[in-house]
């Protein structure tokens, strides 16, 4: 499940950047943390989508799906598909605060939602993995206080939400080099650009639809899904969408 990561420089490497081994060294570890958040965000999302037919159970009250639970079965799924146990990253690291903080977004999100995910007596809640994504990444971004965004965008005409449309610099990258052939699987896109007028660092994770994902995303196209959205005709393994990750400098 891990993407390969390659670390790619747009344009002419500058010599200084070359013979300047800890500014290299920098940007390897942040083309490293910006994996390991899509990774862990990620493994949340899966959690919710194994529990996705208890989660819309209307006979079902309680279902053990809190923060505290929850957090555990994604600490142990990012640990097999990295083979690195998060509390094992030092937390005075950028990484190991960084990790944290979307550790404590995610039992935040988890915490926040019991109401909603014991309900009985409904059936489809609208809690979903992209839900739950966007939750979390909300909260995450409260909590890094602009030290760094997590976003999930995608092509432009895979997009449902307004929020998650891509901004001018990701629908780029989408379409010269995500979307393009010759991209190899599952690698990630990664630069430092300067963004909102701030130094930093980017890192484009793509996601590819699985079987579990067409039966919203799928066909027929135009056909209304379960969350009440037309389907987007989407075949299996195309590009569904990307984690999007800032982190400034
Ligand atoms: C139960 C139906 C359902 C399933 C299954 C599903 N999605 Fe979605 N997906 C949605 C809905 C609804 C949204 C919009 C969520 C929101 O309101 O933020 C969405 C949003 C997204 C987004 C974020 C962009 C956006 O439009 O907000 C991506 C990327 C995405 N889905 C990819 C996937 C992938 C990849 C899978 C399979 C691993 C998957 N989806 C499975 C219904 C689904």
């Amino acid at each position: 499940m891990t993407a390969t990561i390659a670390l790619v420089l747009v344009g002419a490497i500058p010599v200084s950047v070359i013979c300047a081994a800890p500014e290299r060294e920098d940007l390897n570890d942040d083309l490293l943390i910006g994996q390991s958040l899509a990774d862990m965000l990620l493994a949340g999302e899966t959690v919710i989508s194994r529990e996705q037919d208890r989660i819309n159970d209307p006979k079902l009250g309680e279902k053990g799906l809190g923060g505290a639970a929850l957090i555990e079965r994604a600490r142990e799924i990012y640990r097999k598909a990295t083979g690195v146990d998060p509390s094992t990253i030092d937390p005075n690291t950028r990484h190991g605060r960084l990790l944290r903080v979307q550790m404590d977004a995610i039992v935040e999100v988890m915490d926040a939602n019991q109401t909603t995910i014991n309900a009985k007596g409904t059936g489809f809640k609208g809690f979903i993995p992209a839900v739950f994504a966007r939750l979390v990444n909300e909260a995450f971004a409260r909590r890094a206080k602009g030290e760094a965004e997590v976003k999930v965008t995608g092509p432009p005409d895979r997009v449902r939400n307004r929020k998650a449309r891509p901004d001018i610099w990701e629908t780029t990258i989408i379409k010269s080099k995500l979307l393009t052939p010759s991209w190899p699987h599952d690698q990630a896109y990664s630069a430092a650009v300067e963004t909102d007028g701030r130094p930093a660092f980017r890192v484009m994770v793509p996601q590819y639809y699985d079987e579990t994902c067409l039966a919203c995303h799928g066909s027929p196209k135009g056909e209304v899904d379960i969350t009440g959205y037309p389907k987007e005709g989407a075949k299996l393994d195309e590009l569904g969408g990307v984690i999007s990750i800032i982190l400034y400098r």
